[in-house]
């Protein structure tokens, strides 16, 4: 299954949008170019609100420099191609929408199907480099696409989705398990999959491992004993399986 034909018309308009944030104040401007979305069409339907909101508002890529502005990071972004960003997403950056906030960065869209993660400015990491490399390792089977970065941002695929839940259904669990599988097999150990809530995201067809920030290479890598251990309870069959006691068909068939 794939996203078919996407039909995007975009109309400018001038607004005085500001970025409110009182540390960016001085890069604040009015007259920013707001953006409406008229029509989006995934096989035919219309999907203006479940990809994008109608009166999402572009704001200048400098108001999502969090939690202080640093011209390094503003000038990095411009010169890859990224002025703006949209106001999007469930969680608040001062005034502005978001579609994510961690330790380590803040999550943006840049285009219908693609996110920025711009490295916090107090992020405990100097660069983001190393992560994108391991989530390009990781590759498009478990991981959002990486299409750029540098020191201070990733570009990647927008995974329209949700966090993973305690209760999930069967096939969501063999889904995530396999693709912790496929981690293992590439020497990747994730390293946050024993709280993996805001690390998986469950799409509509297959669930995503994100986020490879805390991630290492191993020769002998963690990640489905780690699933089983803790967001399963299945401590048992998570010590049997890193010995090598079980394989994972027997994991799975003893799982359900
Ligand atoms: N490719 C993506 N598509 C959609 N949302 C994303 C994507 N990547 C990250 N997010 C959202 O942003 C949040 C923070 O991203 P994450 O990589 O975990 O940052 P951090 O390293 O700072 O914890 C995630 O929990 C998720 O909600
Ligand atoms: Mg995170």
């Amino acid at each position: 299954m794939g996203w078919r034909r996407w039909k995007i018309i975009l109309y400018k308009r001038e607004k005085g949008i500001r970025c409110r944030d009182n540390s960016q104040k001085e890069y604040s401007s009015k007259g920013e170019v707001q953006y409406r979305e008229l029509l989006a069409t995934k096989h035919g339907r219309s999907t203006n609100n479940e990809i994008l909101e109608e009166n999402s508002n572009l704001v200048k890529i400098s108001c999502f420099i969090y939690p202080t502005y640093s011209k390094e990071v503003e000038e990095e972004l411009r010169k890859a191609g990224f002025d703006y960003a949209y106001s999007f997403g469930q969680k608040n950056l001062g005034s502005l929408k978001v579609l994510g906030k961690g330790k380590t960065g803040i999550v943006v869209l840049v285009e219908p199907y693609k996110v920025l993660k711009i490295r916090r400015t107090d992020a405990p990491k100097e660069t983001l480099e190393i992560e994108a490399k391991l989530q390009i390792k990781a590759g498009e089977e478990v991981a959002p696409r990486v299409y750029d970065y540098g020191k201070n941002f990733i570009l990647m695929e927008y995974i329209h989705g949700r966090n993973l839940m305690k209760n999930e259904r069967r096939e969501t669990i063999i889904d995530l398990l396999e693709r912790a599988r496929i981690l293992e097999e590439k020497l990747i150990e994730h390293k946050e999959l024993s709280r993996p809530w805001k690390n998986v995201i469950v799409s509509y067809n297959r669930t995503y491992i994100i986020d490879y920030d805390s991630a290492t290479i191993k020769e002998k890598p963690r990640n489905v004993t780690k699933l089983l251990s803790n967001y399963l309870n299945r401590r048992d069959l998570g010590v049997k399986y890193s010995k090598s006691e079980i394989t994972f068909d027997q994991l799975l068939s003893q799982l359900f």
